[in-house]
C-alpha cells in the first residue's frame, strides 16, 4: 500500500505540483489547507490528471483538534501518516511588515501546533518550505547552507524562527528526522498547462507579472532597478521550475523516511538570472512581446542572490534538471489555457503537446486519464 504523507498548504502554488510529484513516485498525498491562498479545484485537477484518489481537509494548521482528528483517522483506517510535508503558511513579504503578529501565529504558531500533533500520534518525518530570503543580503555567491542567516524582514525572520524551533526539536529527539527546504525563485507550471500559479491579486513577484502582460491582461512590466551592481543592471535571482522544486521535495522526504537528525539544504539551479534576461528568454519562448519600464529599486531587494545546490545533489541526489526555456514555455501554457485561472473550464491537454513537454517523462502515462478522470475529493 502506498505510503500516507500529508501536506500542509496542498492546495496553493508549490502544493499542488508537489502533489503531482509525489503521485508520481507512488505515495498517497492527503492535503490540509484553509484555502486562505490555495484552491481546491486545483487538488481536483491534479487527482484527475494523474488518476489519483486525493483526500482534501478544509482546515488551518493551527487547528489541534483536527490535526488530531486527521492523524487519529488515518491511524485507524491502517493508512498512518508516515510523513507531514508542511508548505502552509503566508508568504508575501509587504503583508508580513504591516501584520507581523499574524505571521508569527501562521509560520511560527502554525508549526509548532502541528510538530506538537505529530509527536502525539508518533509521526516522525517531517519537510518543511523554508525560503532563501532567510540569507537576507548574501555577502558571498553562490549562496551554500552555511552562509550567515540575516532576514531583511518579519516573513524572513518567521522562516528562521521556524528552522530554530526544527533545530531544537530534532536535537531534544534524536528519533526526529527533519529536511528544511531554502527555496530560490520557483516559477513555470506542470507541463499539462492544468495546474500553475494563480495569484489573487497583482501579482507581487516577476514571473507571473510577465505572464499578466504578455497574455494583455497588464499593459507593461515595471523593472524595480537597472542600477545594481550586475551585468545589465537588473536584480538576479536563481529561477527554478516548480517542478524541479516539487521533486526536491519527494526526494527530501525519501531522505527523512530513511535517515534520522536534520537536513537544511538549499533548493536552485545554480544560476543567476537578471530580469531583463529573464524577459528575453520568455519573448523568444512565447513569441510575445512584454513592454517593460525601468521603475525605482523595490525596498528591501537585494541585487543579486542564487545558489549552491551542491548539497542537494549530494545529500539527496537531487538536481534541478529544466531549463529556462522550459520554465516559460511552461508557465505561458498555463496561462494561455486558464485566462481566469481555475475558474476557467480545464480543456482536455493534446497528447502531442503533453508528451512534447514532459519529454518522455513517466508523467506522460499519468496524463493518459486526464480525460476520463472522475475522483472524488472529500473532507475526512
Ligand atoms: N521584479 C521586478 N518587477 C516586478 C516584480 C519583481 O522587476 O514586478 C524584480 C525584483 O526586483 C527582483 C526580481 O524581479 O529583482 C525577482 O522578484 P520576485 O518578487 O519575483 O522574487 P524575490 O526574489 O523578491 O522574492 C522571492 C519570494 C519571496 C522570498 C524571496 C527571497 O517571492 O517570498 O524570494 O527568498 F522572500
Amino acid at each position: 500500500m502506498a505510503c500516507t504523507l500529508l501536506v500542509t498548504g496542498g492546495a496553493g502554488y508549490i502544493g499542488v505540483h508537489v502533489l503531482a510529484a509525489l503521485v508520481e513516485a507512488g505515495y498517497q498525498p492527503i492535503v490540509l489547507d484553509d484555502l486562505s491562498n490555495g484552491d481546491r479545484r486545483a487538488v481536483e485537477r491534479v487527482a484527475r490528471f494523474t488518476g489519483a484518489d486525493i483526500p482534501f481537509i478544509e482546515g488551518d494548521v493551527r487547528n489541534e483538534r483536527l490535526l488530531d482528528a486527521v492523524l487519529a483517522h488515518q491511524a485507524r483506517a491502517e493508512q498512518p501518516v508516515a510523513g507531514v510535508i508542511h508548505l502552509a503558511g503566508r508568504k508575501a513579504v509587504g503583508e508580513s511588515v504591516a501584520d507581523p503578529l499574524r505571521y508569527y501565529d501562521v509560520n511560527v504558531g502554525g508549526t509548532v501546533k502541528l510538530l506538537r500533533a505529530m509527536a502525539r500520534h508518533g509521526v516522525r518525518r517531517f519537510v518543511f518550505s523554508s525560503s532563501a530570503t532567510v540569507y537576507g543580503a548574501a555577502r558571498e555567491m553562490p549562496v551554500t547552507e552555511r552562509h550567515a542567516v540575516c532576514p531583511t524582514n518579519p516573513y524572513g525572520h518567521t522562516k528562521l524562527v521556524a528552522e530554530g524551533v526544527l533545530r531544537d526539536v530534532t536535537a531534544a529527539d534524536p528519533g526526529l528526522s527533519v529536511a528544511v527546504l531554502r527555496y530560490f525563485n520557483p516559477i513555470g507550471a506542470h507541463p499539462s498547462g492544468l495546474i500553475g500559479e494563480c495569484p489573487q491579486d497583482v501579482p507581487a513577484n516577476v514571473f507571473p507579472y510577465i505572464t499578466q502582460v504578455a497574455q494583455g491582461r497588464r499593459s507593461h512590466l515595471a523593472i524595480f532597478g537597472d542600477d545594481y551592481d550586475t551585468p545589465d543592471g537588473t536584480g538576479v535571482r536563481d529561477y527554478l521550475h516548480v517542478m524541479d522544486l516539487a521533486e526536491g521535495h519527494v526526494r527530501a522526504m525519501q531522505h527523512v523516511l530513511r535517515h534520522p537528525g536534520l537536513l537544511t539544504v538549499n533548493l536552485g539551479t545554480g544560476n543567476g538570472i537578471s530580469v531583463l534576461a529573464l524577459v528575453r528568454a520568455f519573448e523568444r519562448v512565447s513569441g510575445r512581446r512584454v513592454p517593460y519600464r525601468i521603475a525605482p529599486r523595490r525596498p528591501g531587494d537585494v541585487a543579486a542572490i542564487w545558489a549552491d545546490a551542491g548539497m542537494a545533489h549530494r545529500v539527496l541526489g537531487w538536481r534541478a534538471t529544466r531549463t529556462l526555456e522550459d520554465m516559460c514555455a511552461d508557465g505561458w501554457r498555463w496561462q494561455r489555457m486558464n485566462p481566469q485561472g481555475y475558474a476557467t473550464p480545464p480543456e482536455p491537454v493534446p497528447s502531442g503537446i503533453a508528451a512534447r513537454a514532459v519529454r518522455g517523462r513517466r508523467t506522460v502515462t499519468s496524463l493518459v486519464p486526464l480525460l476520463g478522470g472522475h475522483n472524488e475529493v472529500g473532507r475526512v
